[in-house]
């Protein structure tokens, strides 16, 4: 989707749902407060924050909580324009491969991704990019 890039005011509203999203972070074991905003190509935006558990292995990540939700709220159709991470913790906070791929579930390959890398500087890169040949079901 080419030409259909966000601008830098919607960026910075995308990282900023994905921001306050990350307030709500349940995090006690990890600490590690993380916040996503997925923002639809109808228009919608969806937030999410990772919920942890005693059991460590059933920890959702804020990217999937967001999916999860937008699919609750808008149905099974979804597409994703945009998503935004952001962290409490001054950390990177990049999607890991599971988010990776769950984006790709619902995006075109030029779908943006905003993240916080290193030292507070924000990137903005693509779906494609962060995990080029994603698995979907099925030829292409
Ligand atoms: N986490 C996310 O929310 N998104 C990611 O893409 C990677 C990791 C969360 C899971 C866990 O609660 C904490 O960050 C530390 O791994």
């Amino acid at each position: 989707m080419a030409g259909n890039k966000l601008s830098a005011q919607e960026a910075k509203a995308l990282c900023s749902r994905a921001a306050a999203a990350a307030e709500n972070s349940y995090s006690p074991y990890s600490r590690f407060r993380v916040g996503a905003a997925v923002l639809l190509q109808s228009g919608e935006t969806v937030a999410g924050t990772n919920v942890e558990n005693a059991s460590y292995r059933l920890t959702s990540c804020a990217e999937q909580a967001a999916i999860a939700s937008a699919v609750a709220q808008f149905g099974p159709g979804i597409r994703i324009r945009a998503v935004a991470v952001a962290n409490l913790n001054g950390a990177a906070s990049v999607p890991c491969g599971a988010c990776r791929q769950t984006i790709w579930e619902f995006a075109d390959a030029e779908a943006q991704v905003f993240y916080p890398a290193a030292g507070g500087v924000m990137v903005e890169t693509t779906i494609c990019e962060l995990l080029p040949a994603g698995f979907r079901l099925g030829p292409e």
